[in-house]
């Protein structure tokens, strides 16, 4: 099965009523971990990279392992996504190299820490969404800022999206999908104490749903950090602080009404470190890698296909084809000779 696009996944997810994992990926073992998760519960899934990640792993292994995956799994809907575009030329530089969807996230300045202004975070929007859909990619762009700083991406301010903006924002922008600004932040330390609805403000993404019940909407931020992921890490030498993330009954919430992509990247990170820091403990005699990376594998396996279970996506892969990047282009070409 070719690389499948964001809009073809979400517009399904949103006929099924579940939700889409979107996974960060940075090298191999991450990556096998992700379609195998989403494999052994027969979900699509959303494979995304960030610019970091394009820079760690390189542009060229990055497009031809995400290539080796879904030639691997042909089963499964993967989308190759471009995590927090910067600004246009990065987008451009993703859908070149094989992107089937990119975010141009307008809502910072180029250098990811400076709150923009509407106007250009529509204008870069825009800007990307008419080059990706003219080769049939999808596009995602956000409205308001998430809060956080710690992974070098964020203004540090929180700037929740106003649903008076949304629906001007996709009409002009042409966006397949809306990140949305409720109070999450990337990284572990989100909140201090378990966050309630409105610590959340879930109630934004009821009142955008409600106003554009066709938008497909995305939660940055969205990891749960779970505690016994931290335990394993501080008892194997770990030193994370106390830390809350995103409860999974918030997002399955969300995705009640309207959420049909859920960022985890967090997670992930931290079933890796635990296993890797449990296995080096466990075996010090030990010097071959693969004895390190296989059991990293196998705990990002098992917290994609967990994820995948709860956001409701599991049993989904098969419901349908991939269309092509051409004929989504064309569907894109007869939608705006209509409009
Ligand atoms: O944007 C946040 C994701 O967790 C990616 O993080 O930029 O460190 O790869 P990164
Ligand atoms: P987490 O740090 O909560 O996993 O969020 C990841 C994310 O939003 C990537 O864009
Ligand atoms: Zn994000």
């Amino acid at each position: 099965m070719p690389l499948a696009t964001l809009r073809q996944v979400l517009d399904e997810a949103a006929k099924g009523g579940y939700g889409v994992g979107a996974f960060n990926v940075n090298n191999m073992e991450q990556l096998q971990g992700i379609v195998a998760g989403a494999q052994e519960t027969s979900s699509p899934v959303i494979v995304q990279a960030s610019r970091g990640a394009i820079a760690y792993a390189g542009p060229l292994y990055l497009r031809n392992l995400i290539l080796a995956a879904a030639e691997s799994a042909p089963e499964i809907p993967i989308v190759l996504h471009l995590d927090h575009g910067d600004k246009p030329e990065t987008c451009l530089m993703a859908i070149e190299l094989g992107f089937t969807s990119v975010m141009m996230d307008g809502s910072l300045l180029a250098d990811g820490k400076t709150p923009s202004d509407y106007e250009y975070n529509v204008e870069v929007t825009r800007t990307v969404a008419e080059a990706a859909h003219a080769k049939g990619v999808s596009v995602e762009g956000e409205l308001g800022t998430l809060g956080g700083i710690e992974d070098g991406h964020g203004s540090g301010e929180v700037h929740l999206t106003d649903p008076d903006q949304a629906g001007d924002f996709v009409e002009k922008t042409g966006v397949d999908a809306l990140a949305v600004a409720i109070g999450t932040s990337h990284g572990a330390y989100k909140f201090t104490q378990k966050p309630t609805g409105d610590v959340l403000a879930m109630h934004l993404i009821e009142e955008i749903h409600q106003k554009l019940p066709d938008t497909h909407m995305v939660m940055h931020g969205s990891s749960s950090v779970p505690q016994s992921l931290v335990d394993r890490i501080n008892a194997a030498g770990g030193e994370l602080v106390a830390t809350y993330g995103v409860p999974v009954e918030e997002i399955q919430q969300g995705i009640r009404h309207g959420v049909r992509k859920v960022n985890v990247d967090t997670d992930g990170r931290l079933a890796i470190t635990a296993a890797l820091r449990e296995t080096l403990n466990a075996s010090p005699k030990e010097f071959d890698p693969r004895a390190f990376f296989k059991p990293a594998r196998e705990a990002m396996k098992q917290v994609v296909a967990e994820r995948l279970t709860q956001f409701g996506a599991a049993g989904h892969a098969g419901d349908y084809d991939v269309i092509p990047l051409e004929e989504m282009a064309e569907r894109y070409a007869r939608s705006a000779v209509r409009a």
